[in-house]
């Protein structure tokens, strides 16, 4: 068994990226499950750090070209965005800007031939390696979260962004987006037909909420409207316990999302069912937890607040809204929201006093 860090190590400092492949295909036979896991998220975040990196050096040198010292610059990222990553100081101690676009290079292939090699292993071996992926990945985001809270950023500092970093992840999961859905013409309902990734909340939004939820052992988790699924898979796998339904209307998505738990074994908890929210007959059933991304018409936002509100006379409930699902929050029934990302997440807790 070989250990992952020096493999990354050896791989930065490839030139030829001839031999790339041939180099991570046998380190994938002689390392565990976990440092391939590792391998393949270190790698990812690595480069959009230096992506970031790459963009500060070049403002920086811009504006004053005599007092960029490497060292001195790369210094500051060790105590910040690098800190997950220190066993590679001495890759950046020795590097300069040259290195790092070369560094780029190489884990932009690193990222699509460790995607292969996953791809080629059994659906138990990645389920364990998404487990492993998705705890770094939490670990990373609110690493990301911190630095970029208002206490610690500085007024026009610019700030790592990984919103969409491990959107490769979905290949993993196999969320193949279908783009040319096509729901009847008479359908009045919020669908967004044809925008694929477009629809989904990022893995940064699923794993901070996740996070600072506090999901209680057991607890019940309904995503309404939930798209190809990518809530439902995170939660599965990161918390077995947890009970999930995803309701979502249009019916090829919900194919995507169920034949992802299948093959991770995630149907005994984790389903998603074909249901138009808008039907006045339908009834949501009682949870702890709900999840709305942006997802209706004002009718059918009317119709959905209703019914959970007068669910929080029933028991304590959180609803998780993203982007502008939280304006039909109201503050009658729901406490002062937590808030992420200047409010684009936010979790609010029901009010009511249970007898
Ligand atoms: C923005 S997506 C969010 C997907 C997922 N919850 C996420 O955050 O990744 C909203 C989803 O709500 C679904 N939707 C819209 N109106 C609906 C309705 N009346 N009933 C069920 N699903 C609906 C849309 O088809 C879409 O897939």
């Amino acid at each position: 068994m070989i250990e992952y860090k020096s493999e990354l190590k050896k791989i930065l400092l490839l030139t030829e990226f001839d031999t790339l492949e041939a180099q991570l295909n046998s380190i994938s036979k002689v390392i565990s499950e976990k440092d391939l896991a590792n391998f393949f998220i270190d790698s990812i975040y690595l480069k959009s750090v230096i992506q970031y990196m790459a963009d500060e050096y070049w403002i920086q040198s811009q504006a004053a070209p005599a007092e960029v010292s490497f060292d001195r610059f790369v210094k500051k990222f060790f105590s910040a965005e690098l800190k997950p990553l220190l066993f590679l100081h001495s890759f950046f101690s020795d590097s300069n800007i040259d290195g790092l676009h070369s560094a780029k290079k190489v884990l932009v292939q690193t990222e699509k031939i460790l995607l292969n090699i996953i791809k080629t292993k059994s659906y138990p071996y990645q389920k364990t390696l998404l487990q492993i992926s998705l705890q770094r990945m939490s670990e990373i985001f609110e690493l990301e979260y911190q630095l970029n809270s208002p206490q610690k950023k500085k007024k026009d500092d610019s700030k790592i962004s990984l919103y969409r970093s491990f959107d490769i992840l979905d290949k993993v999961f196999e969320l193949d987006y279908i783009l040319n859905e096509t729901p009847s013409a008479d359908q009045k309902e919020r669908l967004y037909e044809g925008a694929g990734l477009g629809v989904q909340s990022s893995y940064a939004t699923t794993l901070i909420a996740m996070r600072y939820l506090n999901l209680g052992k057991g607890s019940q988790f309904i995503d309404l409207g939930s798209g190809y699924g990518r809530i439902g898979l995170v939660v599965g796998l990161m918390r077995p316990d947890i009970k999930f339904i995803g309701y979502e209307y249009v019916s090829e998505r919900v194919e995507v999302a169920n034949k992802a738990s299948r093959n991770l074994q995630l149907d005994q908890h984790v389903r998603f069912i074909t249901q138009d929210l808008s039907d006045p007959h339908f009834k949501i059933p009682a949870a702890d937890t709900y999840y709305i991304f942006d997802s209706f018409t004002d009718e059918t936002y009317a119709t959905i607040m209703a019914q959970l509100q007068e669910l929080t006379q029933q028991r304590k409930i959180t609803v998780v809204t993203k982007g502008n699902a939280k304006n039909w929050i109201k503050s009658q029934f729901w406490s002062e929201p937590q808030e992420f990302n200047d409010g684009n997440l936010c979790l609010f807790r029901s009010k009511a006093r249970l007898i």
